[in-house]
């Protein structure tokens, strides 16, 4: 079969990861799976709702042997359908003269998953001496698809890739100056005490300088410096506020580099350790927070603090509680700039792990009660307005299609409920946690 062949118009040799073969009775459920594997692990499937709009007979073939998994969902459906058996059917033909092709079957039926029921006789005959994995509902979809690429051998991405996920726009910005606004009074009190005439400070992913720059401001200190993974915001970050006193770097906290960057900066002044090291809204956004924990555990002086704010959803809350801001919540959980919604609650244990001692919770949720005008807007901002556009405009959502579905539901009660919370009839918090720790 010749493989230079027409889908959708376009010709093709590429390789695949996955083909994907399954019955459109269970499109829903294989569709959030795909959506999930190729739009959070990049994994590349060929599959039949977008790769082929025609079921060209040559196109499936040809797609079934460009792949290097072929990914069988096993339902009652999918059992009886004539396609799904030819495909099959062809792809055990195909796994018999290439060794290192894999079958591998999900069975999607949870009331019959040992496949006993007579739908599976024919499907039994080509797979049941295959090794299964099992779809055990929507809440298992992450560890179905760990299981399938450990199977799979498929290797994810690397750290510094996954970290990069997070990346700054106008709207991201517009979003941060609102939160860094908010935030001023939460965190303002703790590095005053923190801080005396000559301490050096050490701000980790400190983007365009804003929230350690209105931290600082008026107070006194020796040095700052500022790290961010994105030499664009480092350099913003110096336009904007970089001096003899302020230095702002770019550099991966989590890289070998990362070391040498702040040994330099210690010579350069003079200086054997940071007296702060602050971390806002940034750990939720690491692989790795624990490593990075305990690199900065050394560059902390003696009686110095590292101070961490970070968010957690389960502290978010609402009331009257609504359909619209469950809808929120969902959605910024389901971007993929939004990091570990559950983070803040961990890093009592990240710090444990990494050393420190002295671990305290100083503050957890900031709310609208008691605000200015001001400031209730810009919350409102934090969470209800930029980042769901902005995570609409860029289409970061792990599961497409379902959560485009529910911003379009968002965007038409965003009014009603916007209206709601300026009159003052809603309580709002937001479950942002500040926590210190020493060395
Ligand atoms: C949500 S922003 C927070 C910015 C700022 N700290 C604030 O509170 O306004 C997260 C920042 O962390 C940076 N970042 C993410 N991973 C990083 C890493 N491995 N090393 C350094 N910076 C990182 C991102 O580039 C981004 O600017």
């Amino acid at each position: 079969m010749a493989t230079d062949i027409l889908q959708d118009g376009i010709l093709s040799t590429d390789s695949v990861d996955f083909f994907i073969s399954y019955s459109k009775g269970d499109l829903d459920t294989v569709q959030r799976i795909v959506e999930v594997m190729e739009n959070l692990y990049h994994a590349k499937c060929w599959f039949q709702v977008k790769d082929s709009k025609a079921e060209f007979a040559d196109s499936i073939i040809d797609g079934i042997e460009r792949a290097k998994v072929f990914l069988l969902f096993v339902s009652p459906h999918s059992a009886e359908s004539f396609f799904v058996l030819n495909e099959v059917h062809h792809a055990m033909q195909w796994s018999q003269k290439h060794s290192d092709y894999l079958v591998l079957p999900v069975v999607l039926d949870q009331v019959d998953p040992q496949l006993t029921q007579p739908v599976y006789k024919t499907m039994s005959f080509y797979i049941s001496r295959l090794n299964m994995l099992y779809y055990e509902g929507a809440d298992a979809i992450d560890e179905l698809i760990m299981q399938i690429f450990n199977q799979a051998g498929f290797k994810i991405l690397d750290e510094s890739f996954r970290a990069s996920l997070y990346h700054y726009s106008e709207n991201e910005a517009v979003r941060l100056k609102a939160q860094n606004e908010v935030l001023l009074e939460f965190s303002r009190g703790l590095i005053e005490q923190s801080l005396k005439p000559d301490s050096f400070v050490l701000d980790i992913g400190c983007a365009g300088g804003d929230y350690i720059s209105m931290q600082l401001a008026d107070l006194p200190y020796r040095g700052l410096l500022g790290i961010d993974l994105d030499p664009a915001q480092a350099a913003a970050a110096t336009g904007k506020y970089g001096s003899e006193k302020n230095t702002f770097l770019a550099c991966d906290a989590l890289s070998p580099e990362f070391d040498e960057v702040l040994m330099d900066y210690l010579e350069d002044q003079d200086a054997r350790a940071f007296d702060l090291i602050t971390i806002s809204a940034v750990l939720l956004h690491i692989d790795n927070p624990v490593r990075l924990l305990k690199t900065l555990r050394r560059f902390l002086s003696r009686d110095g603090y590292l101070i961490i704010q970070d968010e957690d959803d389960g502290a978010n809350v609402v009331h009257p509680t609504s359909r619209f801001y469950d809808l929120a919540f969902r959605i910024w959980a389901d971007s993929k700039e939004s990091g570990d919604r559950f983070c803040a609650r961990k890093i009592p244990s990240y710090l444990t792990e990494a050393g420190y001692r002295t671990v305290k919770l100083s503050k957890c949720g900031i709310a609208n009660a008691g605000m200015s005008d001001a400031h209730k807007s810009a919350l409102w901002d934090i969470y209800f307005n930029y980042h769901l556009w902005l995570a609409a405009d860029e289409n970061m959502f792990y599961h497409l299609t379902a959560t485009q579905k529910l911003l379009e539901e968002y965007k038409d009660l965003y009014e009603e409920y916007k209206a709601q919370y300026d009159r003052g009839e809603a309580f709002v918090q937001l479950g942002f946690y500040l926590f210190t720790a020493q060395k």
